[in-house]
Order: structure tokens, then C-alpha cells, then sequence
């Protein structure tokens, strides 16, 4: 049962949409947890330290971080392998033996392609860079990442990538949300204009939201 769920188009773009929506509150509660550092290296620091702490006496300390990082990483995995098999689908099932020009992949499919692409690049990158600091351009230190977030957005390349992410993110949650509401059945003909509107303001305010912190610190507002 659960193998013919998973075989089939409709089942794989169900793991899409509810292994994106996932992510997508991820994303909204990491994008709020970076606006604190306009409230300056103290607080930002005491909600990472918080972050490890959470659940506590219930929980041992990270065990709370860690059973999100495992959802995270399923949902990243899930929504990776399924969106591979369909576009594996997609172009076998195109019948470009017969006509003189292949027909190309919409402009929406090609973007969330590429946009899926470089993000997960991007995550892996962020991982090396803010959590473990392997890729980090100054001293990165442990339980400051204050200063990490700084050293980052001080470096051109650090803006680039980020900012490129940023708007790589903004252009897969538009047209991913509205993918996604179709999928689950939220669509129909009275409430897809509100469910664009919804796509798009989602859209905007994360990929503001989370640009705000490197322009905070290329402007100085943050250092
Ligand atoms: C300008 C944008 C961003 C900034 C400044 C930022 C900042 C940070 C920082 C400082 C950490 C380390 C937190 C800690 O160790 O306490 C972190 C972790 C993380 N961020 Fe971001 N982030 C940004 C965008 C994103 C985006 C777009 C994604 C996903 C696509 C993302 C996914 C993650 C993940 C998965 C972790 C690892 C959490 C962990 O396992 O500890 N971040 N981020």
C-alpha cells in the first residue's frame, strides 16, 4: 500500500508538498531567530545558547535541536529523491524522438530545478560555515555566533552567496507554496488568487527577512 503511494506521481509530489511545508516553518522560525541580531551580540548569543537548552529538564541538552535536525534532514532527503524521480519521469515520459525540436521544460520547472540545486549546495555550505565552521573566513567560535554571522557578511563572497541564496529561496517558496496547495487539494477556482497572494507575501518576507542580516552588517547597523 504504502509502496504504491510511493510509486506513484501523485504520492511523490504528497512528499514534496508536505516535506517543503516542513522545511518552510523551518524557515520561518530560523528567519524570526536571526532577526534578533539587531538586539546585539547578548541576545542573539543567549537564543543560541536557548536553541540547546530548549526541553530542559525533560530533555538532555541538544536533544531537542537534534530531533529537528533528523526531521530536517529526512524532509531535505525525501523532498530531494522525490523531486529527482519525478523530473526522471518527467523527461522520459517526453516523446522527443518524434518531433524536430525537443520541447523544452516549462520556465517554472526549469527554476525550481536550479533553485533546488543551489540550495541544497547552499545548506551544505551554511552547515560548513556557521555550525561546524569548517569553511569559516575568520576564527569561528563555538557558542558565539554573533561574531560568526559578522566575520561572515564581512567578506564579499559570503554576501554573494548568501544574497544569491536569498533569492534563489524567495523564487522556489513562491512557486513551491502554490505547487504545494494545488497538491494537497487547497486549490480551486475562489481561493487560488488568495493562495498566490499568500505564496508571494511568504515569499517576500523571507527572502527580506533574511537578507536583512547581511546588509545589517555590510551597513554597519550590525558588527
Ligand atoms: C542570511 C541568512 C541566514 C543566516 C544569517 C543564518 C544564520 C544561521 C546561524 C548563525 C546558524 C547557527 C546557529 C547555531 O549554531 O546556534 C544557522 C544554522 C542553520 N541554518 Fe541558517 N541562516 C540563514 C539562512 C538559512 C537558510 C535559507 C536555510 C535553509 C535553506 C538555513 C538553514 C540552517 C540550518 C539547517 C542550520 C543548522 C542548524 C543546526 O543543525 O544546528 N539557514 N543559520
Amino acid at each position: 500500500m504504502a509502496r504504491t503511494a510511493w510509486d506513484s506521481t501523485v504520492g511523490k509530489k504528497t512528499v514534496m508538498a508536505v516535506s517543503g511545508l516542513i522545511m518552510l516553518l523551518y524557515l520561518v522560525v530560523h528567519m524570526i531567530g536571526n532577526l534578533k541580531i539587531f538586539f546585539g551580540a547578548g541576545e542573539f548569543n543567549h537564543y543560541a545558547h536557548w536553541l540547546r537548552t530548549v526541553g530542559e529538564p525533560f530533555m538532555h541538552y541538544e536533544w531537542t535541536l537534534w530531533l529537528v535536525r533528523i526531521v530536517l534532514v529526512v524532509a531535505v532527503v525525501a523532498h530531494a529523491t522525490s523531486a529527482y524521480q519525478l523530473s526522471r519521469r518527467d523527461i522520459r515520459a517526453r516523446p522527443s524522438k518524434y518531433v524536430h525540436k525537443k520541447p523544452r521544460a516549462s520556465y517554472a520547472t526549469r527554476t525550481m530545478r536550479w533553485g533546488g540545486i543551489i540550495l541544497g549546495l547552499f545548506i551544505v555550505w551554511h552547515i560548513l560555515d556557521l555550525t561546524t565552521g569548517t569553511v569559516h573566513s575568520g576564527g569561528f567560535q563555538e557558542g558565539r555566533p554573533y561574531q560568526n554571522v559578522v566575520d561572515t557578511f564581512s567578506t564579499w563572497y559570503g554576501n554573494v552567496i548568501y544574497v544569491v541564496a536569498m533569492l534563489a529561496l524567495g523564487l522556489h517558496i513562491r512557486h513551491g507554496f502554490w505547487s504545494a496547495a494545488q497538491t494537497l487539494g487547497a486549490g480551486s477556482r475562489s481561493r487560488d488568487r488568495a493562495l498566490k497572494a499568500t505564496a508571494n507575501v511568504l515569499a517576500l518576507l523571507l527572502t527580506v527577512g533574511f537578507i536583512a542580516v547581511p546588509v545589517g552588517v555590510m551597513t554597519g547597523v550590525v558588527s
